[in-house]
C-alpha cells in the first residue's frame, strides 16, 4: 500500500461542521445575520477578551487593528523578521513604515530587547514607532508581559499576532493567562485559515478589552458605515446611514461563522490532539542519533504551546557555516518530499521580501537568518495518526543515516 501524502497542515472538517454549514445555507441570512454575533461572542468567552470582531481574514483583521491603534503615514510599527508578510503588510496597509526586530535564537519570537533595538533604528531615522505586533510564533506566546512595558515607554500600543496561538497559554507572576486575551496588549488577532486551529475557510477576528476600538472596528470591517443616530450629521428616514470613516469590506458572513463556531466546540479536542502528536515527535526525536544533527524547536518557561506548527532545526556541526547548514535542510526537505511528506520553510523572513527590502531593521537580524536556513514545518494536524508521526520520524532517522 503506497503511503498517504502528509501535508504539513490541514484542515479537520467532521459531519457536524458539515450539518452546521447546511443549516445555516437554509437559513435567512447569508451574510450579516445572528450567525456573525454567536460566533463573536464564542470566540470572545474562549479567549478571554470582551470583545471579538469577525473579519474576511487574519490579514484585514492586524490592517483594522493597526488603523484603530493609530498607525498613519506620520509613524510606523515594529514586528517580527520571521513571520508571514501580513503582519508587516498591516502596518504598511494603513500608511506606516514596517520595521522589522530580530528573533529570540531559541525560540524564534521576537522580545522586548530586541523590539527596542528596532524602535532605536526607527527613531533614528525620525520615526515613532505606534505599534509593537509581536508574533506568536508556531504557537508559542510572545513575552507579552514585557513587551506590554516596552509598549508603555514608547507611548506605543501592542497587537498580539496570534494566528498561530489560539488556545495556548502563558505564565507571569504566578498568574496563568489565554493568548488573545488582551491582558498584556491592546488587541490580539486570529486567523481562521485552513491550516490554523480551525477554520471559516479564510478569516479572522480581533480581540480587544477597548469597547471604543471594538465601536470602531465594527464600523470599519464594514465601510466605515454607521446606522447610530448619535453619530450621523441628519437622520433622513429608517433607511438612512452614513459613511464617517473610509472603511473596508472585510465582514465575514453568516456561513462561515456557522462553521467557525461548529469548529470552536472542537477546539480543546484539536489542541491535545496537536500536544499529543507534537509529544510524540518530541519522544522521537530525543533519539541520541536524531539529536546529534536535529533539534525541535523549544517553547518558552511557562508557555502551553498551541502547536500550530511543529518546527525542527538541523544542528549546526563544529565548525559549520550557515550555507552548509541550510544545504542540509534542503537536502532534507527534498528526502521527505520524496516519501511523499510535505514539509514547509516558516518562513522566509520578511526582509527578503522586494517589497520590504527597505524595511528599517533592528540590527542584522542573524537569528531570523540563521533560523531561516535550518528550519522545517514537520506534518502536524489533528487528523493525523500516530503511524504518520512514527513514519515521518523513520524517514528522518534513514536521512540521518545516508
Ligand atoms: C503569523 C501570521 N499572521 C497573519 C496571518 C494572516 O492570516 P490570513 O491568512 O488569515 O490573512 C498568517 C497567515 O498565515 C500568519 O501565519
Amino acid at each position: 500500500m503506497t503511503p498517504r501524502p502528509l501535508p504539513y497542515g490541514r484542515q479537520c472538517i467532521e459531519e457536524d461542521d458539515v450539518q452546521a454549514v447546511t443549516d445555516a445555507l437554509r437559513g435567512d441570512w447569508l451574510t450579516q445575520g445572528p450567525g456573525v454575533a454567536r460566533f463573536e461572542e464564542a470566540l470572545a468567552e474562549r479567549c478571554g477578551a470582551p470583545y471579538a470582531v469577525a473579519v474576511a481574514s487574519g490579514t484585514a483583521a492586524l490592517h483594522l487593528s493597526s488603523m484603530v491603534a493609530g498607525v498613519d503615514t506620520q509613524n510606523g510599527g515594529i514586528t517580527s523578521a520571521m513571520t508571514f508578510v501580513a503582519s508587516a503588510n498591516g502596518i504598511r496597509y494603513s500608511g506606516g513604515v514596517a520595521a522589522l526586530a530580530d528573533i529570540d535564537p531559541d525560540t524564534a519570537i521576537v522580545t522586548a530587547p530586541t523590539l527596542s533595538v528596532a524602535a532605536d533604528e526607527l527613531q533614528k531615522q525620525g520615526i515613532r514607532a505606534r505599534v509593537l505586533v509581536p508574533v506568536d510564533y508556531a504557537g508559542a506566546v510572545a513575552d507579552l508581559p514585557a513587551i506590554a512595558d516596552l509598549a508603555r515607554r514608547l507611548g506605543a500600543r501592542v497587537i498580539e499576532d496570534a494566528a498561530h496561538s489560539l488556545g495556548a497559554t502563558y505564565r507571569h507572576e504566578g498568574e496563568v493567562y489565554r493568548a488573545g486575551s488582551c491582558t498584556h496588549s491592546d488587541f490580539a488577532i486570529l486567523s481562521f485559515h485552513p491550516v490554523k486551529h480551525l477554520t471559516t475557510i479564510e478569516g479572522g477576528a480581533i480581540l480587544t478589552r477597548d469597547e471604543g476600538a471594538y465601536r470602531q472596528l465594527l464600523e470599519l470591517r464594514s465601510h466605515g458605515i454607521t446606522r447610530d443616530p448619535a453619530r450621523m450629521s441628519k437622520n433622513d428616514g429608517p433607511w438612512y446611514q452614513e459613511q464617517t470613516a473610509m472603511g473596508y469590506h472585510y465582514r465575514l458572513g453568516d456561513v462561515p461563522c456557522a462553521l467557525g463556531l461548529s469548529q470552536l466546540k472542537k477546539l480543546d479536542r484539536f489542541l491535545s490532539r496537536r500536544r499529543a502528536l507534537a509529544a510524540r515527535y518530541d519522544a522521537g526525536l530525543g533519539d541520541a542519533a536524531l539529536r546529534a544533527t536535529l533539534e525541535p524547536l523549544p517553547v518558552r518557561h511557562g508557555v502551553s504551546s498551541a502547536y500550530h506548527l511543529y518546527v525542527l532545526r538541523t544542528r549546526a556541526r563544529p565548525g559549520e557555516g550557515l550555507s552548509a547548514l541550510a544545504d542540509r535542510r534542503r537536502a532534507l526537505y527534498h528526502r521527505l518530499l520524496a516519501a511523499e511528506i510535505y514539509t514547509q520553510v516558516h518562513y522566509v523572513p520578511v526582509h527578503h521580501h522586494p517589497v520590504h527590502h527597505d524595511a528599517p531593521r533592528g540590527g542584522s537580524l542573524s537569528a531570523a537568518e540563521h533560523h531561516y536556513s535550518r528550519c522545517l514545518s514537520l506534518p502536524l494536524y489533528p487528523d493525523m495518526r500516530d503511524e504518520d508521526v512514527d513514519r515521518v520520524l523513520e524517514v528522518l532517522a534513514e536521512a540521518g543515516a545516508s
